[in-house]
């Protein structure tokens, strides 16, 4: 299937210059939503998986559906302030600035295999932050998946060293 039709392009959003990706028409469509996670499922057939890390907001709509498909838990990595138990967190650099993710202290066992996903692979700041959250709980990474790898953006250096997976390349 090609899922290129069910991505939208927005000019301009959510500032001037930039193109953003918009998956709800593949999201609203169920014969492709059902496709596309059949699709990020199989990048992880065969794999043993513990561990489903999504990653706030838009890493909600997947990880945890592949999380349940695969016998694994799910874990939500969220922006600071968000998750009430004790938490561990780490900072990524923004186009200006900076912004911080958090994850819980006993989200993930030492040892554990884990898949992190996101909608988005861009710059790769947010999923190598999350990467480090999960080893230093102690975690294996075992795979990175995405729907969309902007590969120009070269997301795939920061994260060197983890298998990465993506449905879409732009
Ligand atoms: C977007 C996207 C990824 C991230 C990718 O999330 O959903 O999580 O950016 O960018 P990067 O590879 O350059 O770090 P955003 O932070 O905009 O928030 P959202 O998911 O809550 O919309
Ligand atoms: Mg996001």
């Amino acid at each position: 299937m090609d899922f290129t039709t069910y991505i939208r392009d927005i000019e301009d959003f959510p500032k001037p210059g930039v193109v953003f990706k918009d998956i709800t028409p593949l999201l609203k469509d169920p014969k492709v939503f059902q496709k596309a996670s059949d699709a990020l499922l199989g990048f992880t057939s065969n794999m043993q998986i513990d561990k489903v890390v999504g990653v706030d907001s838009r890493g909600f709509i997947f990880a945890p559906l592949l999380a349940s498909r695969l016998g694994a838990g799910f874990v939500p990595v969220r922006k600071s302030g968000k998750l009430p138990f004790k938490t561990l967190s780490e900072s990524y650099a923004l186009e200006y600035g900076e912004d911080t993710l958090e994850m819980h202290t006993d989200a993930i066992l030492k040892g554990e295999k884990v898949l992190v996903h996101d909608d988005v692979l861009a710059t790769g700041g947010t999923a190598s932050a999350v990467c480090k959250l999960v080893e230093k709980l102690g975690g294996e990474v075992v795979q990175c998946n995405f729907l969309i790898e902007l590969t120009f953006l070269n997301g795939a250096d920061k994260l060197n060293g983890y298998p990465i997976k993506a449905l879409l390349q732009y």
